[in-house]
Order: C-alpha cells, then sequence, then structure tokens
C-alpha cells in the first residue's frame, strides 16, 4: 500500500489501563493517581486526543467505574469507548479485549499505556508518521523506543545484526547478556490492526509471569516475514512509565519545574523560589504577577496580571483579575477575584464566591457563594455565606451571615452603601436596604429598609437616616 493510503487509513488508539498497579502498593487503581492534579490516565487521553484518532478505547479492569468516571470528566463520551478486560492477564490480553471493535477494520492501531503519561503530542505524530511511511509502505508494527541510563525493569528492544528490530524481552524473561541492552521498549507501538489481530491469537503465556505479552506480537509478526520498525525517541523522560510511587513523585517535580520555567520564560511572571511553587500546568498566570514562596495554585486557574500573591496561599481553579493581592495563607477555592481586589491574610474564599472589582476581604474572613460588591469591605473575622452584597458596603468586624437553621440555607441581601456594624448577626432570609446602618452587637431577624438605623437583639428601628444628612 502506498505511503498516501496509509495515511488516509482511520487511527484508532487503545489506552491500556485495566492493571492495578502492584508496585504502587494502593488501593487506587494506578491510571487514578495524579500527576499535577489529574489521573494518570486522563493524561494519555488528552495527548492521544491531539491526533484526531476516529475513538480511543479505554481498556479497563480494576476500578473500571471509576476509571471510565476519570477518563470521561475530561474527555467526551463520543470520543472515548471503554472495553471491560475481566482478568488481567497481561498487555496482550488486554489489547484483545478490543478485538470486536477493531479487528475487522483496515486501521492503523495506536497502542498507549495509561501509565506513560509525559509522552508528549508530538512524539506520537511522529511515531505515525514513521510507521505510515516505512519502506514506502507502512509497517505492520512501529515499536517506540528510548535508549535509558537505567534500564531496569522495562522490557529491552533486541536489534539484530543490521540494526533492525529482532525482539523484545521483558527483563524477568531476560539473560544477562539481554539486560546489557539500554534500548528499551516504551509500551507505544503502531499496528496495522488485521495483522495485529491476527499475530495477537498467537501470542502464548509461556514465560516468567505467566502472562499474555503484547511484546511477543512484533516477534510474532516480523517470523511471519512483515515489516517491524523501530522508533527511536531521544527524550527518556517523556516514555517513563509510572510504576511505584518514587516515579510518580519524580513525574511531578520535572512538570512542575517545567511549568514554573515556561510561566517565566514565556508570560513574563515572577517566582521569588521557584522551587517551591507548585503551579498547575493547566493554570494561566499574567505577566508581572509576582509569586511568593509556598504559594500552590490547582486546577484551571486563571490570574490575572501584576498580582502578587504571598507566601503560602492556595488557589484552586479559581478566576483572579489584574492588580490583585492575596495575602500570606489565603485559600480561594471555585471563586472569582475582580481587579484591584485584596484578599487576606488569612482569608477564606469558597463555593463560587465573587469578589467584584475594588473589593476588600481582611483576615479570618469566609466567603461562600457570596458576591461582595464594588468597592465594598469585611476586613475582620466575618463569615458571610449565601450573601449578596452591594457597592461601597462595609461589613464590620465580627459580622455573621446565619445561612443555616439546622436544615435549610437561606439568603442575606445587603444594598449599597450599607454600614453593618460589628458583631451584628444578620439572621437569613433577611434584606438590609441600601444606605442602612446596623448598630454593633445587633441581631437582625427582619428586613431593614433603606437609610434607617436598627440597633438591638431582636433588632429594632430607632431612627430613620434620611434627613440625617441634611
Ligand atoms: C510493559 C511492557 C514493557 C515495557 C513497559 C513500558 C509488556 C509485557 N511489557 O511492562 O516491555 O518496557 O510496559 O512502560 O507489555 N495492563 C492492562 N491489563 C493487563 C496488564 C496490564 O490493562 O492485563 C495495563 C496496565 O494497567 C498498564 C499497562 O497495561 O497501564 C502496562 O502494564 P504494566 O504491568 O505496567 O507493564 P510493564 O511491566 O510496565
Ligand atoms: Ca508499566
Amino acid at each position: 500500500m502506498s505511503v498516501e493510503n496509509e495515511k488516509k487509513k482511520p487511527l484508532d488508539v487503545v489506552i491500556l489501563a485495566a492493571g492495578l498497579g502492584t508496585r504502587m502498593k494502593s488501593d487506587l487503581a494506578k491510571v487514578l493517581h495524579k500527576l499535577d492534579g489529574r489521573s494518570l490516565v486522563n493524561h494519555v487521553c488528552e495527548t492521544a486526543g491531539t491526533l484526531a484518532p476516529r475513538k480511543i478505547y479505554v481498556v479497563v479492569g480494576h476500578q473500571a467505574q471509576d476509571v471510565q468516571a476519570a477518563v470521561l470528566s475530561e474527555t467526551d463520551s463520543e470520543k472515548a469507548d471503554f472495553v471491560l478486560q475481566k482478568q488481567q492477564l497481561g498487555t496482550g490480553d488486554a489489547v484483545n479485549s478490543a478485538r470486536t471493535f477493531l479487528e475487522n477494520d483496515d486501521s492503523t492501531v495506536l497502542v498507549l499505556s495509561g501509565d506513560v503519561p509525559m509522552i508528549q503530542a508530538g512524539t506520537l505524530a511522529s511515531l505515525k508518521k514513521a510507521h505510515d511511511e516505512y519502506r514506502g509502505r507502512g509497517a505492520a508494527c512501529t515499536v517506540l523506543s528510548v535508549r535509558l541510563k537505567d534500564p531496569t525493569g522495562y522490557g529491552r528492544v533486541v536489534r539484530d545484526e543490521n540494526g533492525s528490530f529482532d525482539r523484545i524481552v521483558e527483563q524477568k524473561d531476560a539473560s544477562d547478556e539481554e539486560k546489557l541492552v539500554d534500548e528499551i521498549n516504551s509500551g507505544i507501538y503502531c499496528f496495522d490492526s488485521k495483522k495485529l489481530f491476527s499475530a495477537l491469537s498467537q501470542v502464548t503465556n509461556e514465560n516468567a509471569q505467566g502472562e499474555f505479552y503484547l511484546t511477543d506480537v512484533p516477534l510474532i509478526l516480523r517470523k511471519q516475514g512483515e515489516d517491524v520498525a523501530i522508533f527511536l525517541c531521544s527524550d527518556p523522560k517523556e516514555v517513563e512509565g509510572v510504576n511505584d510511587r518514587l516515579q510518580l513523585a519524580a513525574m511531578e517535580k520535572v512538570i512542575r519545574r517545567r511549568t514554573v520555567k515556561k510561566l517565566m520564560l514565556e508570560s513574563g511572571v515572577s517566582f521569588i523560589d521557584p522551587k517551591s511553587a507548585y503551579i498547575s500546568a493547566s493554570a494561566a498566570i499574567g505577566r508581572d504577577t509576582v509569586i511568593s514562596q509556598n504559594v500552590t495554585i490547582e486546577g484551571k486557574t486563571v490570574i490575572g496580571e501584576g498580582c502578587i500573591i504571598r507566601p503560602g496561599v492556595r488557589i484552586v481553579n479559581s478566576a483572579v483579575g489584574d492588580r490583585v493581592e492575596i495575602k500570606d495563607n489565603s485559600f480561594v477555592t471555585d471563586s472569582t477575584v475582580g481587579d484591584d481586589c485584596t484578599v487576606g491574610p488569612m482569608a477564606h474564599l469558597r463555593g463560587h464566591a465573587v469578589m467584584i472589582e475594588g473589593s476588600k476581604v481582611g483576615n479570618f474572613v469566609e466567603l461562600k457563594k457570596t458576591t461582595l460588591g464594588k468597592g465594598s469591605k469585611a476586613s475582620h473575622l466575618t463569615y458571610l455565606g449565601d450573601a449578596t452584597i452591594g457597592e461601597k458596603t462595609n461589613i464590620g468586624a465580627g459580622t455573621i451571615t446565619c445561612n443555616y437553621d439546622g436544615k435549610n440555607k437561606h439568603a442575606t441581601v445587603i444594598g449599597d452603601n450599607v454600614k453593618i456594624g460589628s458583631d451584628t448577626m444578620l439572621v437569613a432570609p433577611v434584606t438590609v436596604r441600601d444606605g442602612a446602618v446596623t448598630g454593633a452587637g445587633s441581631v437582625v431577624t427582619k428586613d431593614v429598609p433603606a437609610e434607617s438605623l436598627v440597633v438591638g437583639a431582636p433588632a429594632r428601628i430607632i431612627k430613620s437616616l434620611k434627613h440625617a444628612e441634611e
């Protein structure tokens, strides 16, 4: 078949993710362990998606439903399908579980490992290209290999005297001489679908582990006179597998360094101590923002330009505008902070808290599902939950929205230019209208009309402020 036709063949991806991962010593399936805050399997799915395959088949087994849910949390259900491998009899058996979907199609099958998460899109594209173009007609199989300083644990790619593919030998089956080979099998391959499944039928489990090895397929193909190619990847880091927690932590470090470096060089972000900043690769940070030591930024957080993020701050899945200062040891999650706001120290924003432009939240203040209006302030020791607060309003120290009656949550609405006195209890549902004032220690159980002063427990109107300024 010509190269052109080979390229036109549809591409399907099979991701092996059914194993438990014994070496992780975990109750959690290995591919559900997190790297940069996301399941290992999702890193692989995302990268596979860049090749625009027809379908991604994820082979699941251990904790199948959880793995499936993890994948679907990031990948469209139209793009991913799941294949159940009932018993984990080896990587060959895992691919074989997708047989009914793939064997009758004239397609290219890209096999990926759910535990090789750092593989890059460009490398997979080059592998596919090499596979399609091998000897001008395409190979039956192309193995992605890499040379490692310490190849221990991996399957070795053994070449013949001409330097062509001979076989893959697993660590546990390798002779002393074979163990010296430093070129390893990445567990990533392109196959001609029909040839793959016909060879898989011939794989046996006569080996040290009693498993059906996918790694026997290239050898079977070669013996049938088919072309088996090797694509040697230059970056060992990309093809490292996660088999234990040590490797996982090492990989985490590599990603983190890469992210911080990119933010410094490409986005113009300053880091006081790059080593102690934990920034997710999915976060975006604007120019001239300064990240202090021990800052953690997770998920799809977006931070604007010219911000200062002080030591010990953690921000998760939130949006922060420009020129915002987030002071020491604050925690912001699932929230929005507008331009020119200040937060903290020791503040807590959660549950879709929204701070509008120029507002301020001070120390020991918690905002939950609350909107704090433009220029408004809650500077000290306050809980604001299920509240909507207007513009230029001041919330005195020790204010609490009593939003929960033991069964349900209720809303508090506070207007513009309101002064909530220190230690006010707002017993929701309740509304305090524009220009109103509550005295220190008031317990507000009824709505407060505009421009009136209430005091006491329960709070009573003692004065209208309408003419006070005249
Ligand atoms: C495999 C390769 C090895 C290669 C290494 C690269 C085989 C026999 N060996 O070894 O040559 O150097 O990857 O990382 O293929 N899985 C299933 N079902 C199973 C068994 C495994 O879905 O029955 C999945 C696992 O969840 C994992 C992947 O396949 O995501 C690889 O399995 P693993 O047991 O980690 O293989 P290695 O020993 O690392
Ligand atoms: Ca592995």
